[in-house]
């Protein structure tokens, strides 16, 4: 069995912090959501990997690399334009042969891994397999309809009126059927080649398509919170460990990861939380729930349930909470000067100031 994985697409929901790079790059935990899938791949057993790349293609490749780092062997698929999930089939069919696949959407997160559907899908071999989860946006998806035997009637992507709450998780397992449907789709109103117009198909055909109905799933739907939730419970399985250096008037309580290079001076960290690579916080608080990724410098502040992306500084700055800091920002408390605020600000950026 293969795996192919969509890293390509333009734009983002997650502005300002994808303006600049690759939504599939966005860290949980410090671990960009692309490494959590092609770690759950490599943990379900499947080590050949094809990556669907776009403009992005550059930093996707620094990034994974060639794919040992994970155990894996990693090729890489360009797609000219970003023409639909199901044009990424198209342009990777002399890649797959005729080999089941997963195929495996690069800005989703399920929580618990693949394991076991990998394991369902070689057992029962249906042409397809598709996971649903409840969602309270369902018209931000492809839908799925069951009938009351739990068979799928019924698919549309991102319905004006939706039939149900089951939206499509980006994760799909398919047999080479596949194939004839993706070459027998039609582009959809948004102009892209659908593969939740594939999987109707087979449907349509009589082909099998086992659903599942999963918990446990992100995507990046530009929720803050939803991230910042994500975040939350990832942290919550990490190993603690201080690999950097901590000073004897700070205390590190719970579950905190202070990684490589890392500096942490007469300041508290209540865990969950990791302090990435090389980052300095001192005279400082960081709560539960923060990520803080490499290069950051943390002084003389609050810090709680919150993303700060790398080479971000936050200087005297009070108590930041429920916040998601982009790269190489610099937030810095002005004390004495008058009252006013001074802002530089990207396109997009949402800034909440209070009193
Ligand atoms: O996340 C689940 C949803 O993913 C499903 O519910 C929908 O049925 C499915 O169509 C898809 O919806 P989105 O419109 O949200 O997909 P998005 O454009 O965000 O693309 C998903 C991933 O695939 C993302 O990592 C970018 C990549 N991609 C996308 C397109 C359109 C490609 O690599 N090539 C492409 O042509």
């Amino acid at each position: 069995m293969k795996a192919l994985v969509l890293a390509g697409g333009t734009g983002s929901r997650l502005r300002p912090l994808t303006h600049t790079s690759a939504k599939q790059l966005v860290p949980v935990a410090n671990k960009p959501v692309l490494f959590y899938a092609i770690e759950s791949l490599v943990a379900a057993g499947i080590t050949d990997i094809g990556i669907v790349t776009g403009d992005t293609a550059a930093e996707i490749r620094a990034a994974v690399g060639d794919g040992s780092a994970f155990g894996a062997r990693v090729s890489y698929l360009p797609q000219g334009r970003p023409l639909g999930l199901a044009h990424a089939v198209l342009i990777a069919r002399e890649w797959l042969d005729d080999d089941d696949f997963v195929m495996y959407l690069g800005d989703n997160f399920i929580v618990g891994g693949i394991g076991e559907l990998v394991d369902a899908f070689r057992a029962l071999r249906p042409d397809a397999g598709i996971l649903l989860t409840k969602v309270a946006d369902p018209s931000a998806f492809g839908v799925a309809e069951l009938d009351s035997s739990g068979r799928v009637v019924n698919l549309e992507e991102k319905p004006a009126e939706p039939r149900g709450d089951l939206a499509l998780v980006g994760v799909y397992l398919f047999s080479p059927a596949v194939h004839e449907a993706v070459r027998a789709i039609s582009p959809s109103a948004r102009g892209e080649l659908e593969i939740t117009d594939a999987i109707q198909w087979l449907v349509d055909h009589g082909r099998s398509v086992r659903p599942t109905v999963i918990s446990g799933y992100w995507k990046d739907t530009g929720n803050v919170t939803d991230m910042l939730e994500v975040n939350r419970s990832v942290l919550e399985g990490i190993e603690p460990a201080a690999l950097g250096t901590v000073d004897d008037a700070s205390e590190l309580v719970g579950r905190v990861r202070v990684e490589p290079g890392a500096r942490v001076v007469r300041s508290r960290i209540v865990g969950p939380a990791v302090i990435g690579r090389d980052s300095t916080v001192t005279d400082a608080y960081i709560g539960p729930s923060t990520s803080v990724e490499r290069d950051c410098v943390i002084t003389g502040s609050e810090v709680e349930f919150s993303i700060v992306l790398g080479g971000s500084r936050i200087e005297h700055a009070g108590r930041i909470e429920g916040s998601l800091i982009g790269r190489d920002v610099e937030v810095t408390g002005a004390r004495r000067a008058p009252r006013a605020h001074r802002l530089v600000l990207g396109d997009h950026s949402r800034v909440r100031i209070s009193g």
